[in-house]
């Protein structure tokens, strides 16, 4: 596809409150129980919708302590909610997040599989190997794989999912009521997988949607993270600490991509979490952004937050003032590996103490999406136009501001040209401008005839 670029955008809704947001739902406008209120949801995706984001997209987690944030605390599952924010949407592209480390691949792509019938060609899957460790104690396993393991399951399920999403071919049911005919038996492909780590008979029991199949995403920031994305990921959900660093991941995944993986640096599209305070003036919104930033991330929030990418490990237990406790680092090594590491090794190069490494997480980092609308524009364009990425997935925290993000800041996107006016698909793979992926047995099909 050689269509004009343009930018993405997301929006992923924290409900009473993600990661270092433990006040949030003190917000009058936000209900006591939003993370498992299917109304609340439903209203923010219609938002979302009418400010013609591509995509609502549903993190996911399931280990949780009494320091989880409020939104983990108490959350619906990614796949109901969606299924039942499909037909009280249009457009929207609907993705949810999955394991492949604690899911069994039949079961995971079905589901996947449903909902992209259900939506009308809007599903994406977020692969995810689980960065909770402790996840693996609510599977029937002591501890979580190691990254070999996590990392080569999750590179054959993706594999095992697209091949199941091809068991029908798009002319396989005939349908014809004359001659009694229902299914083209030659069109529908058993798969016989048998791979490391799965053994799959199929076929799928479900035809392919309008957009072939689900839109994969993919988060992982380790080298064989960067891998998975590069090779099989569709979009790719990240973090950027700026606009340099957004450059670096933007030209570090494409060039995977394109020199490892053969593929087009266009059949990707990256778009970081962000998050974003509008104001009237610039002034008004670092405020409300200073205002938010102390009573959401107290110190004694962030320093109990501060152990999930180290397996949860508790950092209360050592001296604040003292050096970093660099040994700690070992407790992550199930975890979110990467990011405990980078941690580590900044509080060490720095010589921070354990106080000082907490106020550094990103918690109480100030945002660069932070002005009026314009500003807010200017920013988003800024980081776009410089390959920093090709979209943003918008952390939705208080709805006013979300509603000023779609109300104030879209419009201006779109009178300078760099976002859609309207939808012009009604496919997720067709707002994001990626080609719908022709079945595999059909194509091979076409391939022996023109040989013949
Ligand atoms: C931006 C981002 C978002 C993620 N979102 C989730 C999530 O919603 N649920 C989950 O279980 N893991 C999530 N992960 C965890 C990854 O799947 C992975 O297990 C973890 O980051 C460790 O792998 P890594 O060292 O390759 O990053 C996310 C990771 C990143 C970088």
């Amino acid at each position: 596809m050689t269509s004009k670029r343009v930018m993405h955008l997301g929006a992923v809704p924290y409900g009473t409150g993600g990661p270092g947001s433990h006040t949030l739902w003190l917000d009058p406008e936000i209900p006591g129980d939003a993370s498992v209120d299917i109304a609340w949801y439903a209203e923010m995706a219609r938002l979302a919708e009418q400010g013609r984001f591509d995509l609502f997209f549903i993190v996911d987690s399931q280990f949780i302590t009494p320091y989880s944030p409020p939104h983990y605390l108490n959350r619906l599952e990614p796949l109901t909610l969606l299924s039942a924010l499909a037909p009280q949407t249009e457009r929207i592209g609907l993705v949810g997040t999955a394991t492949t480390s604690f899911n069994s691949p039949f079961n995971l792509v079905r589901r996947f599989g449903s909902l992209d019938l259900i939506s009308g060609g809007r599903a994406g899957w977020n692969v995810v190997t689980t960065g909770d460790a402790g996840t693996a104690t609510n599977y029937g396993l002591d501890e979580h794989f190691d990254y070999d393991t996590r990392y080569g399951r999750a590179q054959e399920y993706v594999e095992l999912a697209r091949a199941l999403w091809d068991s029908y071919e798009d002319d396989a049911f005939v349908r014809d009521r004359e001659s009694g005919v229902f299914l083209d038996p030659a069109k529908q492909h058993v798969l016989d997988h048998e791979g490391t780590y799965f053994k799959v008979r199929g076929p799928l029991n479900l035809v392919r949607s309008a957009q072939g199949h689900p839109v994969i995403f993919q988060a992982g920031d380790s080298d064989q993270g960067r891998d998975l994305g590069a090779s099989v990921g569709e979009g790719i959900f990240t973090h950027a600490a700026d606009i340099a660093a957004g450059q670096a991941f933007y030209e570090d995944i494409k060039g995977r991509a394109v020199n490892r993986f053969g593929r087009r640096p266009e059949d990707l599209v990256i778009m970081p979490g962000v998050k974003i305070v509008v104001g009237d003036t610039d002034a008004e919104a670092r405020e409300i952004e200073a205002a938010n930033n102390q009573r959401d991330h107290t110190f004694e929030a962030a320093l109990a937050e501060f152990g999930r990418p180290f397996g949860w490990h508790d950092f209360r237990q050592y001296d604040l003032d003292a050096p970093f406790p660099g040994e700690a680092l070992r407790h992550g090594e199930r975890s979110f590996y990467t990011q405990a590491r980078a941690i580590t090794q900044r509080a060490l190069e720095n010589g921070w103490t354990l106080r000082e490494t907490v106020q550094s997480t990103r918690h109480f980092r100030r945002s660069e999406f932070v002005g009026s609308p314009t500003t807010v524009a200017d920013k988003l364009i800024e980081w776009w136009q410089a390959r920093a990425c090709d979209g943003f997935n918008i952390g939705l925290d208080h709805p006013a501001n979300f509603r000023r993000v779609v109300e104030d800041v879209v419009p201006i996107l779109q009178d300078r040209g760099v976002f859609r006016g309207d939808y012009e698909s009604s496919t997720l793979r067709g707002h994001l401008g990626l080609s719908v992926p022709e079945n595999r047995h059909t194509t091979a099909r076409h391939r022996l005839g023109a040989a013949v």
